[in-house]
């Protein structure tokens, strides 16, 4: 009963509290308990479906997933439905901690109930308590499942959330396109990607840069520089502006291709347009550079990574030093390493003694 009360008189915290202190002293079998007898003081109270909200948020924030689940699936039974902002926020705090397993599970239950678009299942004791609450599933809902699925690599299911959301009547958006979009391109699937892409300029959902980004990310990542190169002027003929991100895409095209002249061309042109590399392009510049053992071009690039303080992974230092040496330039190869001695920059489980010891035997 006091429970009922708070919650009608929105003292949420209160009655979350109250609820907390139960469950956490309480016998294994109180949960169930505590929901009967929530459920049927509930006429008596003249309560609010509120209370259920209250129950479901105590265990959430008690990281009680599968509890929750369990009262949603309860509580859905009798027709009360939390409100789909507490839905997406309950599945959303669910993907940051990676239960993917869980949020799904959560999902289908929302489904189930939406599908039967209002109506009581068979087992519905409480009919008259019914009526207005019914559960719409809105776009963030979509949204936060497709990007859980992405994150796991689920491209599959994250595809077929794209289809769900259309098939229930809910527009899919920008966010929804570009999630989907940059969870293909990540995996190397650019013709999905560009399949996609296609269809949002049907539906009239107009790109932006992140659009553009995962694209481009989806054909450099499988070479497809020229491709990506077009929509470059796509992106400047929509007035929009290429970032860091553009470019380092790009670079990984040219990296993947082996071309160590248009990488270096692109990373100058990125400088130039105010863009900062990261650890990561920077590291594939220097990677290529050595490969195609343009060695002055990834010195420079070196040079540039040490006066940001960015130090280089040990792999790729080896493969930088034994390359100078390789040709020749082991004075220059041994500046180099004492210069990131000094500023604390050799990279944790390089052993500078060694590398030139194994230099002297070679
Ligand atoms: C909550 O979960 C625990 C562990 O899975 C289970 O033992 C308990 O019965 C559950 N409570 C409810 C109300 O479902
Ligand atoms: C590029 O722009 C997009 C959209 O504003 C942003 O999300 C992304 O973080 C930017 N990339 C970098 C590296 O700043």
């Amino acid at each position: 009963m006091i429970l009922h009360m708070l919650t009608k008189n929105k003292k949420f915290k209160s009655a979350k509290s109250i609820l907390k202190g139960i469950l956490v002293l309480g016998s294994i079998d109180l949960p169930a308990k505590l929901f009967d007898a929530v459920l049927y003081s509930y006429r008596m109270c003249d309560s609010s479906s509120r209370v259920f909200d209250s129950l479901f948020k105590t265990y959430a924030h008690m990281k009680k997933f599968r509890n929750t689940t369990d009262v949603f699936c309860q509580t859905k039974d009798y027709g009360f439905l939390p409100t789909v902002e507490f839905c997406n926020k309950y599945i959303s705090s669910l993907l940051d901690l990676n239960r993917v397993d869980i949020a799904s599970g959560f999902y289908k239950e929302m489904r189930r109930w939406y599908c039967n678009k209002g109506l009581l299942s068979s087992t519905v004791k409480l009919k008259n308590l019914m009526g207005k609450d019914s559960l719409q599933l809105n776009v963030i809902t979509f949204n936060t499942l497709i990007y859980g699925f992405c994150k796991e690599e689920k491209l599959h299911e994250a595809n077929m959330m794209l289809s769900e959301m259309k098939s229930m009547n809910v527009t899919p958006n920008i966010v929804s396109y570009n999630t989907l979009i940059n969870g293909f391109s990540q995996t190397g699937n650019s013709e999905m990607g560009g399949r996609l892409y296609e269809e949002m300029v049907r539906n009239g959902v107009k790109a932006d840069i992140l659009t553009y980004n995962a694209l481009i990310l989806g054909l450099c990542k499988v070479g497809k520089t020229k491709k990506a190169a077009y929509l470059v002027k796509d992106l400047n003929k929509g007035n929009l502006v290429p970032n860091a991100s553009t470019f380092s895409a790009l670079i990984i095209g040219q990296c993947v291709r082996k071309n160590s002249e248009n990488v270096f061309q692109l990373y100058k042109s990125m400088i130039k347009s105010g863009c900062h590399p990261n650890k990561h392009t920077f590291q594939m510049l220097i990677s290529t550079l050595c490969e195609k053992e343009n060695f002055d071009g990834a010195i420079q690039i070196m040079q540039e990574m040490l006066e940001r303080c960015m130090s280089l992974d040990t792999g790729i230092l080896s493969k930088l030093y034994s390359g100078l040496c390789r040709c020749g330039k082991d004075q220059l190869a041994m500046k180099l390493l004492n210069e990131m001695e000094i500023r604390c920059l050799l990279p944790e489980g390089f052993d500078k003694a060694r590398a030139i010891n194994l230099k002297l035997w070679s």
